[in-house]
């Protein structure tokens, strides 16, 4: 039996987990749930579960949590709440699926803590790098990814040498503006950018997948995870969402992972790893005629997926600054403070205006973190 920490559970991520939880319940118990601001989705999962340990946002609504819960769990709030719930002794699985860079800190606990953490907050990674692994090495922590294209290629690589490996591809559905000219892309709006074709997800992650961040943060994800060099890592287009992930060897061919297009696989992958059983996700139908077409990206259309290739080639703390100036620039256009094209524009100025260091501890990511959003904020400011 597992006994999972879910942090982020009022999210996309977070409750297609419960879904997973709900179909092995043999397997699968939930000791902790943590969320931000969604104090009724979390009550509603709280007496569902009946978790021991909670964690909402504010201290106002732990309070009304404490008010009107059937039951007395332990119940906290902000950062700390978090790490009590990533750290509680009732739990040995983690699953970080906090958006932005705000689930580092929890994320690394729980790997130094040893626990098996899986990781949909892919900006943790980014931000964090090698940092995550020397947590995990450190604690016995085992670091698992949700992402789907890399846990298609934790699947793929498992076993090889990796001198066998040339490189390895992700696959991008394109997005909305797939095939839209440049100058329609310069002037999408908020709901065109949040109309994903292919997967349904929390706002943060659907609008950097508009822009190609979102893969341009897969690019460095999958670099940290599996130590591979930025040109070992590349990008495919596949509009359909089925082949999530390639691996290419020396000899010219690949293998590719094929699977649903629904988050709960490769939830359920990690959260039952190495066990693959009959889960809430059918078998891929085989049968079905389908037609499947790839295309390389576009940088001059998506030229945030470029500069996370920047960001990964210029190492040290560049992730965590290009990550730090997307995190303010989307909720500023989500706010309707900028447009989309400014998006970018902020993130390049950022990068262009803050200088990398080397990536030696935690309190740096933060304060590089920090640089960058005060850098980006004021730009924003300027702009609006
Ligand atoms: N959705 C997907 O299909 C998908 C796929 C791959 C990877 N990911 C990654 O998974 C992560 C989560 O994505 P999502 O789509 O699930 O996002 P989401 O739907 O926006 O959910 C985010 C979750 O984090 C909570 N949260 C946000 N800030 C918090 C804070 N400071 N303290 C505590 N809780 C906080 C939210 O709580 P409230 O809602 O209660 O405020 C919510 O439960 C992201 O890093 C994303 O890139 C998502």
């Amino acid at each position: 039996m597992r006994h999972l920490a879910i942090l982020g559970s009022t999210g996309s991520i977070g409750t297609s987990t419960l879904d997973v939880v709900r179909a092995h319940p043999e397997r699968l118990s939930v000791a902790a749930l943590a969320a931000g601001r969604n104090r009724d989705l979390l009550k509603v999962q709280c007496e569902a579960f009946r978790p021991r340990c909670v964690s909402v946002g504010s201290r106002e609504d732990a309070e009304w949590l404490r008010s009107n819960l059937p039951y007395r769990p332990d119940i906290h709030w902000g950062g700390e709440g978090l790490l009590a719930c990533a750290l509680h002794a009732g739990a040995d699985t983690v699953v970080a699926a906090i958006v932005g860079s705000a689930g580092l800190a929890s994320t690394e606990a729980a790997l130094r803590a040893g626990r098996r953490v899986c990781v949909a907050n892919k900006e943790s990674l980014v931000v964090g790098g090698a940092l995550m692994h020397e947590a995990a090495l450190a604690g016995g922590g085992e670091l698992l990814p949700v992402d789907s294209e890399h846990a298609a290629l934790h699947q793929l690589l498992a076993g090889r040498d990796p001198a066998s490996i040339r490189e390895v591809r992700i696959t991008a559905s394109g997005g909305p503006f797939r095939d839209w000219p440049l100058a329609r892309i310069q002037a999408a709006t908020i709901d065109q950018a949040l109309n994903h074709p292919t997967w349904k997800m929390g706002p943060k992650i659907t609008i950097d997948s508009a822009t190609l961040m979102n893969k341009g943060l897969e690019v460095i994800e999958a670099s940290v995870l599996f130590g591979l060099q930025a040109d070992q890592v590349a990008v495919t287009v596949h509009p359909q969402s089925q082949v999530h992930a390639m691996v290419g060897f020396h000899d010219g061919s690949y293998q590719l992972q094929v699977c649903a297009n629904d988050m709960k696989l490769p939830i359920q992958y990690c959260l039952l790893y190495p066990d693959k059983q009959p889960g809430p996700v059918a078998p891929y139908p085989w049968d079905e005629a389908r037609h499947w077409t790839f295309e390389a990206p576009d940088l001059e259309r998506f030229p945030c997926l470029g500069l996370a290739f920047r960001a990964l080639r210029a190492g040290g703390t560049a992730p965590a600054l290009l990550n730090a100036a997307n995190e303010v620039a989307v909720a500023a256009f989500l706010q309707g403070r900028l447009g989309f094209w400014d998006i970018q524009a902020c993130n390049h100025e950022t990068l262009d205006r803050i200088d990398a260091r080397p990536l030696e501890s935690l309190a740096q990511v933060l304060d590089a973190d920090a640089a960058a959003r005060r850098h980006a904020e004021g730009w924003v400011h300027a702009r609006a």
